[in-house]
């Protein structure tokens, strides 16, 4: 999309107006990975249970959903639950899950009037038969979309994403020789799709908790105090902004010719 496209969305006079019009169209990052952390910590802060931070999450789920679709990203993925969630307690798990479920069916309409494409990245096959069927509809009534594709990561992690890579590369009966880093890359969750050129994570934590491990390789990371139930389109822009003043070398030495957008 555009900046006409977002300046659509946003109220006249609206601050986010300036921070849009600042952004460089040109040198969008092709794919955006987010960890939405801090949901128990706004919680805390207002003495409320944790799962109602899941809950005011969904908001900035869809801010973000809708401001990368009206950027024009690639692809956006949200790290929504990861391998090791399963440690939480039964009720949290069962409220993410419900959560899940109702974003999926009332962000349906707005998911395909902003042209998204939704898919789902982890072991799929684990999660509740209901929670599947969920998401298979709504990944099978957006696949006519070929605007933003959205991944949501679902008891997702990024060994075992390689792990389970490895397993297929085995399987497809690839000889040792012919292996290399784009070959392998095929049999990874994200095959075909680009490597996020953008790492935001929420909260201030300094850390990739398993997330995309292969993929991030040469991500710029961008760490944001903001805890996720409070992250909007203002905090998605400036992350955008922060990125598009990196600069981005790739091992090399020549900055003129790996500035941002030049990969
Ligand atoms: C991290 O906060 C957040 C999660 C583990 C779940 C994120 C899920 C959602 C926002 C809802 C469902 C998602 C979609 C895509 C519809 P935390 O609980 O680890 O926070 P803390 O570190 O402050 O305890």
């Amino acid at each position: 999309m555009s900046l006409e496209q977002l300046l659509a969305w946003i109220p006249a006079g609206h601050p986010d107006a300036a921070l849009a019009r600042q952004i460089n169209f040109d040198r969008l990052p092709a794919h955006v990975a987010v960890i939405m952390d801090g949901n128990g910590r706004w919680a805390a802060q207002r003495h409320l249970p944790r799962v109602e931070g899941h809950r005011a999450g969904i908001a900035a789920v869809r801010d973000t959903v809708e401001t990368g679709a009206r950027l024009g990203l690639g692809v956006l993925t949200l790290y929504a639950f990861s391998i090791e969630n399963w440690k939480r307690p039964p009720s949290e798990i069962s409220t993410l899950m419900m959560l899940l479920k109702r974003y999926l069916r009332s962000e349906l309409k707005t998911l395909l009037s902003n042209n998204i494409r939704l898919r789902v990245i982890g072991r799929i096959g684990e999660l509740a038969a209901d929670v599947q069927d969920e998401l298979r509809d709504a990944v099978e009534r957006t696949a006519g979309s070929d605007g933003m594709l959205f991944n949501i990561a679902l008891n997702y992690g990024g060994r075992a994403e390689i792990v389970d890579a490895a397993r297929r590369a085995i399987e497809s009966g690839i000889r040792a020789d012919d292996l290399d880093e784009e070959r392998f890359a095929q049999f990874l969750y994200t095959a075909g799709q680009p490597d996020p050129d953008l790492l935001v994570r929420t909260s201030g934590e300094m850390r990739v908790s398993n997330y995309l491990l292969w993929q991030i390789a040469y991500a710029e990371i961008y760490v944001t105090e903001t805890l996720w139930p409070d992250f909007r389109r203002s905090h998605m822009l400036e992350a955008i902004l922060a990125y598009q003043k990196r600069e981005r070398r790739y091992g090399g030495i020549t900055p003129a010719r790996a500035v941002i957008g030049a990969k």
